[in-house]
């Protein structure tokens, strides 16, 4: 078993509200696992080489609980619709392409490269509704070192003849040929993904149930996320008493297994206290909220009620791939939520905003988001010094800059569960 010992400022969470600022501190980990992080480094340490990283700053790896891998090819186009005419006008077609081996693998070769590229180490992904696709997109992201969920969309119903399923049958004979392919990754794992409800029949969402039962597999989809989705929701399944209703009577919200939820802009306080219950992670998209003028999700009051969540990118609802943009827009969004629709929601702190994109969303990967003894050994060595003035200034306010001005150009390594993805040569 090896050892490593690292010597410099640690910043994790140590809740939603606080963070442990560590200056000049050490982690030692074993085998891609935390042993924790010491002041002074215990007896058992010494004599291990301790690799000092001087001043910079190292925090875990970030977390994307939400985001598209073909529209990555479309990113920033497109922003002056609502979703349901911006999936009809720019996305299906754009997703359609991914049928195309070669071109599946020029556009996710990209997406993967600026994914290894940020600070992000784990990442909840969806691909298209081919499989041979979103297997391509899995062999780059296994490749990459990149650890996550990447699903395989089903979609048979409410979409265009050129990008929908033929049958419930045909969609869950394909998942399950998709799922016995994907044996042979090892870093990411599948994830069962229902487009959204307006996309998928009851046949094929109670298929994916069954499947979740067999398998234990986890669920991602879309939840509340813009006003004429969710009235379509609602005269699609009439005797459901909200959106989130609507999955769970079909079995794919948290009862059978794990799910995360994009969006939940719009949920009810009854959906809301559904996704509690459940256990249903919120993926909090506030860059895409915007840009499709869906709204401003009321994240002060998911951590107020204890429901887990986490950040994502909604790659392209969302154009930037960074995390460390989507905790800035969180708190941006936040504010403009105060002031202009409910002054009753304090806006997000900064603590809250690092914490939604390590920790909180961290846990939908298991214990990953913090350098605590036993999580996985996720870290980004950022060195900061670009953005530094000539005076001093705190951990906490250097990390605050480093959430706002840092680029992908400062980071100078990066691990996931202890190996490492890539180091920058200095200068
Ligand atoms: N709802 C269903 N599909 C999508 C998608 O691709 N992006 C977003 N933002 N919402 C969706
Ligand atoms: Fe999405």
């Amino acid at each position: 078993m090896s050892t490593v010992v690292w010597k410099g400022n640690f910043i994790y969470s140590k809740d939603a509200a606080h963070l442990n600022l560590v200056e000049q501190g050490y982690l030692v980990w074993e085998n891609g696992i935390s042993r924790g992080i010491f002041t002074e480094l215990p007896g058992e340490y010494q004599g291990i080489d301790v690799r000092d990283f001087g001043d910079c700053i190292i925090v875990p790896g970030l977390c994307d609980l939400h985001a598209h891998a073909p529209q990555y090819a479309m990113r920033a186009n497109g922003m002056d619709m609502e979703l349901l005419d911006w999936l009809n006008t720019y996305t299906f077609p754009v997703e359609s392409r991914y049928d195309d081996l070669e071109y599946a693998k020029a556009a996710y070769g990209q997406y993967v490269e600026a994914l290894k590229e940020s600070a992000t180490t784990r990442a909840c992904i969806f691909g298209t509704i081919h499989r041979e696709g979103t297997l391509l997109l899995m062999e780059l992201l296994e490749e990459a070192g990149i650890r996550g969920f990447v699903g395989k969309v089903n979609m048979d119903r409410n979409s265009p003849d050129y990008l929908r399923e033929k049958s419930a049958q045909e969609a869950l004979m394909d998942t399950r040929a998709w799922l016995d392919a994907c044996g042979r990754f090892s870093r990411v794992t599948p994830i069962l993904t229902p487009r959204f409800v307006p996309s998928c029949t009851d046949e094929l969402m109670r298929g994916l149930s069954k499947i979740q039962e067999e398998t234990g597999l986890p669920v991602q989809s879309h939840l509340s996320e813009n006003f004429g989705e969710i009235a379509w929701v609602k005269e699609l399944c009439p005797e459901s008493e909200n959106y989130g209703d609507a999955y769970d009577k079909l079995g794919l919200f948290g009862s059978k297994g794990k799910a995360v939820m994009a969006h939940c802009v719009h949920s009810s306080p009854a959906e809301r206290s559904l996704m509690k219950e459940r256990g249903v992670f919120v993926a909090h998209c506030p860059q895409s909220n915007m840009n499709l003028s869906s709204g401003v999700a009321p994240v002060r009051t998911y951590l107020e009620e204890g429901v887990s969540m986490g950040l994502g990118s909604d790659m392209a609802g969302g154009f930037s791939v960074s995390i460390f943009r989507a905790m800035s827009d969180a708190v941006q969004a936040s504010k403009l939520r105060w002031r202009l629709l409910d002054e009753g929601l304090k806006p997000l702190s900064v603590e809250e905003a690092f914490y939604l994109g390590t920790l909180g969303g961290g846990a939908f990967f298991g214990k990953v988001g913090s350098f605590e003894a036993g999580f996985e050994l996720d870290a980004v060595v950022i060195d900061d010094s670009r953005l530094l003035p000539p005076h001093t200034l705190s951990l906490r306010e250097r990390l605050e800059r480093i959430i706002y001005l840092s680029e992908d150009r400062d980071i100078l390594e990066k691990y996931v569960a202890g190996e490492k993805i890539f180091e920058r040569a200095v200068g």
